[in-house]
């Protein structure tokens, strides 16, 4: 069989970008300890529970119209599922779930990450406009997963 020069040349290219990306990726993951993204810190999923600070899900106030704000996600809900959080507040999410992967989404905020067990997940907004904001699961989860729902409350 006779491969043509240029042919030739072009799969050793080919080949040869191969090798360095996966290259790149893998000394990334080992030397700067990649986590998927948005994952900040682990945690042990069968003690959510009793792990400050998700023992108390909810907002917590740091300062100034600055919050934090603590979800736990299970089958099928949000914990907490009514959120009050006043206008103008700058609220980090730390998500986690207890069970199986969830999707944490507030649609038409940018606010949308992969929630799974074992992992803390974190994503901020600026809530500057009053109104009902939607809290929704999109990571298919089970059965109940369309009723994953929930609300933030901004006035
Ligand atoms: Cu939780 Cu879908």
């Amino acid at each position: 069989m006779h491969i043509h020069r240029y042919e030739k040349i072009w799969i050793l290219a080919g080949v040869a970008m191969l090798v360095v990306f996966l290259a790149t990726i893998t000394t990334a993951a080992i030397v700067d300890g990649f986590v998927p993204p948005s994952r900040v810190q682990s945690i042990d999923p069968a003690k959510v529970a009793s792990t400050p600070p998700f023992d108390h899900p909810g907002l917590h106030k740091l300062g100034n119209g600055v919050y934090e704000a603590y979800y736990v996600g299970h089958i099928f809900a949000w914990d907490p599922q009514v959120l009050e959080v006043p206008a103008g507040a700058h609220v980090t999410f730390f998500v986690t779930a207890t069970d199986v992967v969830h999707g944490f989404t507030i649609p038409k905020t940018g606010v949308n990450t992969m929630v799974s067990p074992g992992w803390v997940s974190s994503v901020a907004y600026t809530f500057k406009n009053p109104g009902k904001y939607l809290l929704l699961c999109n990571e298919y989860c089970g059965a109940g997963h369309q009723a994953m729902a929930g609300s933030i409350n901004v006035r």
